[in-house]
């Protein structure tokens, strides 16, 4: 015991190791009454060491290569040892992926996450979920298979629709005239350096949590209420220490994650078609498009919106406008919600009507990103988006319209 605080004693004479261990976990209060959403961001730092590993592990036997990187996965999947059980994991992770942060974005929408004094701490969240986004449009290309390629060649050319630089920036993008072995390399090259610059992030997305202090589903300060509690005089009287409680009460939430993510990788790695698409099993072809290219589920509600928007003069430029817009609009969320209270549980039947079409219309747009267009669909999407953007430019109006609810002076447990 002695040798190991002597121990402990050098390394803090030189290194804050304790001051580190107490000020974010055994003296960081958090509020008492976290449920089931605050899952979520642990769950989200797992996926992502998940797939760092995994995607390690799998660039050891992938080549980046047009002519070979189709027959290296095969490889991986038939050859390697447990080379199937990674790729599983990987290509099932990237799902998981944006299952665990649409949950947790969502919680923020609900219980008012991003007011103040979070702003920052949303933005940083928001600034997360498009470096997300790009890491997996980047890794989507390197099986080389049929959808890989189709799928970067529309998104690539979204870019060529940008007015007067369009037709440059495709081929400064591309480094090709079309999708080559050129894009495929430095497709490869961003995809392996992103997830490390989302690990930073993540670090920094932490930092400025512990500044302000975590929300909690009754959207109430807990360090603007009384102090003390068992632990200490000083501390929020609404707080427990997150070390032991949360840490354990996350074991909890990593073990039922870990059961269902396993049930999809050793049964539906596929899932029908929406984890891994069909047409992929087919090596890439420039000769041959496919009859119906969609992207993965998890961008298809955004394709639905870009579909949506109808072209002019043949361009589809106003389609990509649209699309960046309603990711882009996300940072604005701290300032266009006026209602005086944070959390759900206190706000009024208007905005929770508005947050449960929203998240039907989400849906519905994700589902239509996956169809062939037809006029009916067409005008589905249509009215979704202009629901889509309804939700964030109206919310000034009806937040401010809502009849609120008291809220209490302590968390409720
Ligand atoms: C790699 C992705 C992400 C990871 C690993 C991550 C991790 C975390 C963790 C560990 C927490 C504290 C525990 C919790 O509240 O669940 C947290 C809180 C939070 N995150 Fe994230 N996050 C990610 C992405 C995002 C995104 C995309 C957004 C929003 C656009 C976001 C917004 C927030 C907010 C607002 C909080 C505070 C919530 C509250 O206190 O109620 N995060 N995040």
């Amino acid at each position: 015991m002695s040798m190991m605080k002597n121990f402990m004693g050098w390394i803090d004479d030189r290194y804050p190791m304790t001051k580190v261990w107490n000020e974010h976990l055994a003296e960081y209060y958090a509020p008492k009454n976290f449920n089931f959403w605050y899952f979520m961001g642990s769950l989200g730092m797992l996926v992502l060491v998940i797939q760092i590993v995994t995607g390690v592990w799998l660039a050891m036997s992938y080549k980046p290569d047009a002519e070979l990187a189709f027959g290296s996965v095969e490889y991986i999947m038939r050859d390697v040892d447990w080379g199937w059980l990674i790729r599983y994991m990987h290509s099932t992770g990237a799902s998981a992926f944006f299952v665990v942060i649409y949950l947790h974005m969502f919680r923020g929408l609900m219980y008012g996450s991003y007011r103040k004094p979070r702003e920052l701490l949303w933005i940083i969240g928001v600034i997360i979920y498009l470096a997300m986004m790009a890491t997996a449009f980047f890794g989507y290309l390197l099986p080389w298979g049929q959808m890989s390629y189709w799928g970067a060649q529309v998104i690539v050319n979204l870019f060529s629709a940008v007015p007067v630089i369009g037709p440059d920036l495709g081929v400064w993008v591309r480094g090709d005239y079309v999708i080559s072995d050129a894009t495929l390399n430095r497709f490869f090259a961003l995809h392996f350096l992103l997830p490390f610059l989302l690990a930073a992030l993540v670090f920094i997305h932490i930092v400025a949590l512990h500044k302000v202090g975590s929300n909690n589903p009754d959207g109430i300060e807990i360090k603007k209420g009384p102090k003390g509690n068992r632990w200490s005089d000083s501390a929020p009287a609404d707080g427990i220490p997150f070390h032991p409680y949360y840490s354990v009460k996350d074991i909890a939430g990593v073990a039922g994650f870990l059961f269902l993510f396993s049930v999809v990788v050793f049964f539906a790695p596929e899932m029908g078609g929406y984890f891994i698409e069909h047409p992929n099993f087919e090596p890439a072809n420039p000769l041959k498009t496919p009859e119906h290219i969609a992207p993965v589920w998890y961008f298809t509600p955004f394709y639905a919106i870009l579909r949506a928007v109808p072209s002019i003069a043949g361009s589809a430029f106003p389609g990509v406008v649209a699309m960046f817009a309603s990711i882009l609009v996300m940072f604005f969320l701290p300032w266009l919600d006026r209602s005086p209270v944070k959390s759900i549980r206190y706000k009024g039947s208007l905005y929770k009507i508005m947050l449960w079409l929203f998240v039907i219309d989400f849906i519905i747009l994700g589902y239509l990103g996956t169809q062939p267009t037809t006029d009916l669909y067409k005008l589905m999407a249509q009215i979704g988006t202009i629901y889509y953007f309804a939700f964030f430019f109206l919310m000034p109006i009806y937040s401010k319209m809502d009849k609120t609810k008291p809220v209490p002076e302590r968390v409720t447990e």
